[in-house]
């Protein structure tokens, strides 16, 4: 297909692949101990699944990994150019590489995604952070083999940030964060160019992997030990437009579910103006799709949501609503809202609350309005002050709030089936998992059930949280 990375290509990445192995196996003769490698991830769930083929890429070229770049010889930062504040904390974190840069001449340091695909960032990089020596943009991803070694051969900055619509690879290595759970990317890109966001710009167009690739993929993480899968796409209900087979997102989650040995399917994102009733039916009618819908509506207001090129009115989206709730009670629902568009008023902000009071969503992903430069809402004027903004964006918190404790009291006194994450980041005599609707659950136990699937009793819920016992009958 003619997305596609040609294989002849992805062999030669291969071959510099083996070739920086050779260089790594003589520093490994030198020093004693292979090369380290530290990355870190910004951003979305998409470039956590690239992270985690670059982490692929480099493990099979001999380097190690390391939790800090104080340790590392090699240090790759996986960038997001969604919002102004993920850029300041990457240029926050090359001041503080530069002096160990100065310390250690020898240290490379990459920088890769969605920030460096824009031209005016690389500018600002060559000229303010020269000591970065390797920048590659999303659509080089899979040409990090031949980059990285002619950084190691040249000693001298390596840039590629070719733009293009972007292609597809398969067959790389990679590497994944997490045994029992794992990202899917079912397709790439976006086509929806809302006013506001900079990811078409970054990501290139919709390109869908074949339906196969997926189910292959899916089988091989199933037979090392996989069992909760999550379909990752800007806009999966896009899914297959762009394919010659007759195929939709509903009828790959339908083959997905078909898999034995999955046992949770989830996906994101859904786009609310392409979500529709096939694709409610099937998530009803598929017993691993786990009952829970993160669908963003952004804002509340009619004339906002036109303006931000959404697609959809602030009825048809609560018409969506009222129909997954109807098929799939009890279902958990998140949502994403950008508050302070340029054009957004007080009284139209009142609409996005009014938005989270009628539809009581599970938990809201909510960012104040960041101008990216060229995006059309970045030429438009602002109606509210700073200040204002931040009234607002306290209101929703609050509003929200109080919605989500409601919905977590809910739990209380039932019990649920979990899949255990391990121990707890914030408390290390507890365990931490998720329930199907995919609220986090902490609870006392054994380390060694991490992967597994135990019954919960909850006994307490906060905002974010619920706190539980396991409960006698295990699963
Ligand atoms: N400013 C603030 N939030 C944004 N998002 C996308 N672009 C911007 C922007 N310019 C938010 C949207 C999207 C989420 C991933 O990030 O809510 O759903
Ligand atoms: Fe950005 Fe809109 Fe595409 Fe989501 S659907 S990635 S908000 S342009």
């Amino acid at each position: 297909m003619s997305h596609y990375i040609e294989p002849a290509e992805i062999t030669r990445q291969k071959d510099f692949l083996n070739r920086i192995k050779e260089i790594n196996n003589n520093f490994y003769v030198k020093n004693g101990r292979k090369p380290l490698a530290n990355t870190e991830t910004y951003g979305c769930q998409q470039n956590e699944n690239d992270t985690e083929r670059i982490r692929g890429m480099l493990y099979e070229a001999g380097y190690d990994f390391c939790e800090k770049a104080e340790d590392a010889d090699l240090v790759i930062y996986n960038t997001c150019a969604v919002r102004e504040n993920a850029e300041d904390r990457v240029y926050g974190r090359l001041g503080i590489l530069k002096h160990l840069k100065e310390s250690r001449p020898e240290l490379i340091i990459g920088l890769c995604g969605c920030m460096v695909q824009q031209e005016h960032i690389v500018e600002k990089i060559k000229k303010i952070h020269k000591h970065v020596d390797l920048i590659f943009g999303t659509h080089a991803l899979y040409r990090l083999p031949e980059l990285l070694y002619n950084t190691l051969k040249e000693r001298e900055t390596v840039i590629d940030i070719e733009n293009c619509d972007g292609k597809i690879f398969e067959d790389m290595p990679i590497l994944r964060d997490s045994s029992d759970k794992a990202w899917v990317s079912i397709m790439y890109g976006c086509n929806n160019f809302c006013s506001y966001c900079i990811v078409p710009y970054v990501r290139g167009r919709e390109r869908s992997r074949a339906p196969e690739k997926i189910l292959e993929e899916i089988k091989e993480l199933v037979s090392d030990g996989v069992t909760e899968i999550c379909l990752l796409g800007q806009n999966v209900n896009s899914y297959g437009k762009d394919l010659e087979q007759d195929i939709d997102f509903s009828d790959l989650l339908c083959m997905v579910n078909d898999i034995p040995g999955v046992q949770r399917i989830r996906f994101m994102t859904s786009h609310p103006k392409d979500f529709g009733d096939k694709l409610i039916d099937t998530m009803a009618a598929c017993d691993k799709v786990c009952p829970q819908l993160h669908l963003p509506f952004q804002a509340g207001n009619n004339r906002v949501l036109r303006e931000m090129n959404r697609g959809y009115t602030k009825e048809e989206y609560l018409e969506k609503i009222r129909r997954v709730k109807e098929k799939i009670p009890g279902i958990s629902l998140s949502t994403d809202i950008i508050v302070g568009f340029p054009t957004e008023t007080n009284e139209d902000f009142l609409d996005t609350l009014d938005v989270l009071r009628k539809v009581e969503f599970d938990s809201v992903f909510s960012f104040i309005y960041s101008k990216r430069e060229g995006t059309p809402a970045a030429k438009l004027d602002f109606v509210l002050s700073e200040e204002e903004i931040h009234t607002n964006f306290n209101k929703l918190l609050e509003v929200q709030n109080e919605i989500s404790k409601r919905k977590n009291d809910a739990y209380v006194g039932k019990t649920f089936t979990v899949l255990v994450d391990g121990v707890s980041k914030n408390n290390d005599e507890m365990l931490s998992g998720r329930t199907d609707t995919s609220k986090i659950v902490n609870f006392k136990g054994d380390a060694a059930l991490k992967g597994k699937y135990v019954r919960v009793k909850v006994t307490e819920a906060h905002t974010w949280s619920l706190n539980g016992e396991l409960a006698e009958e295990g699963i």
